[in-house]
C-alpha cells in the first residue's frame, strides 16, 4: 500500500488525484491540505487547512508527496520531500521553477525520485526512461496555444477574465488557465524541463499543437523523433507519477487515430512575450526564474481580480526581471527574499499604476 500525502486536494489535480486513489486499491491518502477550503468532503486521517504543510508532512510520514498546490506557496513541501529522499509527484511546478538549482541539491542528497505531473513533463519523462544523454538531440514540449492563439497584440488590449479562463483543451484552476492563456505557462514548462531533465536551454523548443493530443516529442540523435500521445486528461500522469514505476488502468477510452488531425505551429512569441521572457529569466539563471514566477504570480492575481489589463502581465514581469540582479539564492532564506522582493515589486507597481 502507498500511502499519498495530497497538498491541493480542493483543487483540479487534486480532486482528479482523489479519482485516481480511491479507484485503486494500492493506494491511500494518508493525509490531505488545502488553503482555505474546508476539507469535509476528503477522506483522509490527518487533514489541515492553511498552516504550514511541512508539519502535516511530518506527521503524516507519507511514501509519496502529490504536491498539487498552486504557485510558490509549494516549495517548502517540494524541498521536504526531496530531501528527505521521499517520491515527489509534483504538478506544482512553480516550486521548482523558482527553487530549480535548490530542489536539486536537495534530491542530490536525499536520493528521491522527481515524479513529474504536468502533462508535458510526464511525458518527456516517459520518453526520456532507460535512455542515455548522449542519445537525446533535444526535447520538444508541445502547447495548445490557449484560448488567444492566432489574435494579434490588438485584439488582445481588452481581453476578458471569463474569455481568458475558457481553455480549449483543459480544465483547470484560474492561475494556470491564464497562463496557459498568455503562454507564461510554456514558460514556466520550459524552465521545469530543464531543472527535470538537465538539458540546456538552447536544446529545448516549444510548439504549439491546438488540440493537446501530442503532450511532448524527443528528437533523437540519430535523427528519429519518438512522441507521446493522449487525451488532454489529467488523470494520466497523476496516475502514471502516483503508481510509478507500475501502471494502472484508467477510466479513458483509446485514442480513435481515423478522427485525428495533427497540425503544429510556432509560437507567436511577439504576441505572448512571456515564453521569450521565461527562456531569457531561465538561461541567466540565478534567481531570474524565481522572480520571473514571482512577478506572474502577481500579476496573475491581479488580471483576475480585474485590477490589470491582460497585456500587462507581461509588461509587470518584464520590469521586475529588469530591476532584479538575479543573484543566486544560497539557501531557502535567500530564495524567499528573492521572491518576496519581486511580489513588493509588482505591487508598488500596482498600487501606483
Ligand atoms: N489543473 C491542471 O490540469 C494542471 C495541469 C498541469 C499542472 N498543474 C499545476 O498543478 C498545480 C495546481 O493546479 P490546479 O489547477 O489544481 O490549481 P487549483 O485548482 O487552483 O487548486 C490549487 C490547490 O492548491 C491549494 N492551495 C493554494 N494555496 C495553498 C497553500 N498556501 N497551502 C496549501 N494549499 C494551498 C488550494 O486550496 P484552496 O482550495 O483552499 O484554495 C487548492 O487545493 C499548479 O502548480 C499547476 O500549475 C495543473
Amino acid at each position: 500500500m502507498k500511502r499519498i500525502a495530497l497538498l491541493g486536494a480542493t483543487g483540479s489535480i487534486g480532486r482528479q488525484a482523489i479519482e485516481i486513489v480511491e479507484a485503486h486499491p494500492g493506494l491511500e491518502l494518508c493525509a490531505a491540505a488545502s488553503g482555505s477550503s474546508p476539507l469535509d468532503d476528503v477522506d483522509a486521517p490527518l487533514k489541515q487547512v492553511g498552516g504550514d504543510l511541512t508539519e502535516l508532512l511530518e506527521r503524516a510520514q507519507p511514501d509519496v508527496v502529490l504536491n498539487a498546490v498552486v504557485g510558490f506557496a509549494g516549495i517548502h513541501a517540494t524541498l521536504w520531500a526531496l530531501e528527505r529522499g521521499i517520491d515527489l509527484a509534483l504538478a506544482n511546478k512553480e516550486s521548482l521553477v523558482a527553487g530549480g538549482e535548490l530542489a536539486l541539491a536537495a534530491r542530490a542528497r536525499g536520493g528521491g525520485r522527481l515524479l513529474p505531473v504536468d502533462s508535458e513533463h510526464s511525458a518527456l519523462f516517459q520518453l526520456l526512461e532507460g535512455r542515455g544523454p548522449d542519445q537525446v538531440h533535444s526535447l520538444v514540449i508541445t502547447g495548445s496555444g490557449g484560448p488567444f492563439r492566432g489574435r494579434s497584440r490588438e485584439e488582445l488590449s481588452d481581453v476578458t477574465v471569463e474569455q481568458a479562463l475558457a481553455h480549449p483543451t483543459w480544465r483547470m484552476g484560474p492561475k494556470i488557465t491564464v497562463d496557459s492563456a498568455t503562454l507564461a505557462n510554456k514558460g514556466l514548462e520550459l524552465i521545469e524541463a530543464h531543472f527535470l531533465f538537465s538539458i540546456p536551454y538552447d536544446r529545448i523548443e516549444v510548439v504549439l499543437q491546438p488540440t493537446s493530443i501530442v503532450h511532448s516529442l524527443i528528437r533523437l540523435r540519430d535523427g528519429a523523433t519518438l512522441a507521446h500521445l493522449g487525451h488532454p486528461d489529467m488523470r494520466v500522469p497523476i496516475s502514471y507519477a502516483l503508481t510509478y514505476p507500475e501502471r494502472a488502468e484508467t477510466p479513458l477510452a483509446p485514442l480513435d487515430f481515423a478522427s485525428l488531425t495533427l497540425q503544429f505551429s510556432a509560437p507567436a512569441t511577439g504576441t505572448f512575450p512571456l515564453l521569450a521572457l521565461a527562456r531569457e529569466a531561465g538561461e541567466k539563471g540565478g534567481t531570474y526564474p524565481c522572480v520571473f514566477n514571482a512577478a506572474n504570480e502577481v500579476a496573475v492575481a491581479a488580471f483576475l481580480a480585474g485590477r490589470l489589463p491582460f497585456l500587462a502581465i507581461a509588461d509587470a514581469v518584464a520590469d521586475a526581471l529588469e530591476h532584479s540582479d538575479g543573484a543566486s539564492a544560497r539557501d531557502v532564506e535567500e530564495l524567499l527574499e528573492a521572491d518576496a522582493a519581486a511580489r513588493r515589486l509588482v505591487e508598488q507597481g500596482l498600487s501606483v499604476a
